[in-house]
């Protein structure tokens, strides 16, 4: 008896599962099926949540709160705008590729950073600049710079680094990236100049976290004015440089401005307009010392915990010294030979991602797994949720650069975006290897170092480490 009414129960059971199921798969194909989640409080939505948790670096927790609940496709409202985030390979695979996206920062973003940037082209303005932007970030170009970058990273080391016992990693290394980008983008060399305008960045970009509300008193009017100043100064530097370009007197590879500069289409007209190069300029600026710092200093972190692949990188840079002159700058074929420490770079980026996430606009109504997208919405990518997936990348919480030795077949495409994909994806990837591995050779043969007091990495704390110097090495200036 028990026998048959277990029978009758199950089989209940599992009818109606059947049914739930393919009612909740008929609703999810159903034209009119927005993704799950809450739009929030009228016009601001979750734009305050967002904006505090990006502030205090926890937005992948904000985000990863929301899957664990709705699943891998939701919605919010952030910045005003109905906003649906995705994640997963297939997820970024369409964000990247679907031509019915489109890229757009947000207002606040562009007054502050200019609207002729790259981020805000499309079609064959995009195509125009990113060509040439990577007419100066290509391999070819970036072989001319290492020797400059090698110079920066000792510099900053002597001034920064040697006798110290403790110091604050996130806040040098945010000085050291900007250092070595103003001087490669803008040709800024140390002085008054590079040190205002530094301070001018840091305001700016707080300005991107901030609501954007433009009164005397608030971190958004501050960012403006920042930007005005920083502008100014970006107008004059072109203006200079194309002045002595006329004149013969400055070479078109010496930095981003003067290469853009020299640029010219079909027609021997500049490729660029001077606003292009100005608002460019400004972007890369950000782009390019923000992310990387957060890298390096995410290495740090890393490092301290992990003695063994510490000492195998250790292994890698004496082995490349050991074939130098003292006090000789690393070549191109020096990174070459830093396989590990790239790999470490990378194990370090799908943990810690420093690019958080991007928008894009629905140009039309889409779909996306059964759920609707409609015109006008944002679509939000964000690359840690995929990064910390275990059916793409076994035990994600363990730091294993190994993981990273060839690329796993089972791997489905775009499954590691930290750089993003497709026509987008960061045009900077080798500027980036540069920098870091440079930055490494120096750091992991001079100092030895300990996490302390509180080993966060967030701006608050800045990730400080108790230092040990390596008393058989030592920077010699250039
Ligand atoms: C660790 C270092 C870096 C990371 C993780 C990173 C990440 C990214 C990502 C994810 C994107 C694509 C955004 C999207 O599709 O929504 C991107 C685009 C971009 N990055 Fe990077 N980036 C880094 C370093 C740099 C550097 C050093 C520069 C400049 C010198 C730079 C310049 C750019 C530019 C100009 C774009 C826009 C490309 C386009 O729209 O076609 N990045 N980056």
């Amino acid at each position: 008896m028990d026998y048959y009414l277990l029978k009758i129960v199950g089989l209940t059971v599992t009818a109606s599962a059947i049914a739930i199921h393919l009612l909740i798969k008929v609703r999810k194909s159903g034209p009119a099926n927005l993704p799950p989640g809450s739009l929030g409080l009228p016009v601001i939505g979750q734009t305050l949540g967002v904006l505090r948790a990006a502030r205090a670096n926890s937005g992948n927790r904000w985000i990863q709160d929301r899957v664990d609940i709705h699943g891998p496709v939701w919605k919010a409202s952030v910045l005003c705008t109905p906003t649906v985030f995705l994640t997963g390979p297939a997820a970024n695979k369409f964000v990247f590729f679907s031509s019915a996206l489109r890229a757009r920062t947000p207002r606040s973003f562009r007054r502050i950073f200019g609207d002729k940037s790259i981020v805000d082209m499309h079609g064959e303005d995009h195509r125009r600049i990113r060509g040439a932007l990577m007419e100066f970030l290509k391999p070819d170009m970036l072989k001319l710079y290492v020797g400059r970058v090698d110079g920066q990273v000792r510099r900053h080391l002597r001034e920064n680094w040697r006798g110290r016992t403790t110091v604050r990693v996130l806040p040098l290394m945010k000085r050291l990236t900007f250092d070595v980008v103003s001087e490669l983008l803008l040709g800024l060399e140390t002085g008054a100049v590079r040190d205002a305008l530094v301070e001018d960045f840091r305001r700016m970009v707080e300005g991107v976290f901030a609501v954007p509300v433009n009164f005397p008193f608030t971190t958004f009017h501050r960012s403006l004015v920042a930007s005005r100043r920083a502008r100014l100064l970006l107008e004059g530097i072109t203006r200079d440089k194309k002045a002595m370009l006329g004149l013969g007197k400055a070479s078109p590879s010496s930095d981003l401005i003067t290469r853009l500069l020299s640029l010219t289409d079909g027609h021997g007209e500049q490729l660029l307009t001077d606003e292009e190069i100005v608002d460019n300029g400004m972007f890369a600026l950000v782009a390019g010392h923000d992310t990387t710092s957060m890298l390096m200093a995410s290495m740090v972190r890393h490092l301290a915990s992990d003695p063994a692949t510490l000492a195998a990188m250790v292994q890698e840079h004496e082995e490349i010294a050991s074939n130098k002159g003292e006090g000789e700058a690393l070549t191109w074929e020096d990174l070459l030979k830093m396989k590990l420490t790239w790999r470490v770079a990378q194990e370090t980026l799908r943990i810690d991602p420093p690019f958080f996430g991007n928008v894009r606009t629905s140009l039309e109504d889409i779909e996306f797994d059964g759920y609707r997208i409609p015109k006008g919405w944002q679509v939000f990518w964000t690359a840690k949720v995929t990064h910390m997936d275990p059916r793409i990348f076994h035990e994600p919480a363990q730091f294993d650069p190994s993981r990273f030795e060839s690329q796993s077949p089972v791997t489905p495409p775009c499954s590691f975006v930290a750089f993003g994909g497709g026509p987008r994806i960061c045009p900077a990837i080798e500027f980036t290897k540069m920098e870091t591995l440079v930055t490494m050779h120096y750091l992991v043969r001079h100092f030895r170092w300990m996490l302390c007091c509180n080993p966060v990495l967030s701006p608050l704390h800045g990730l400080p480490i108790e230092l040990e110097h390596r008393a058989s090495l030592c920077i010699r200036p250039e």
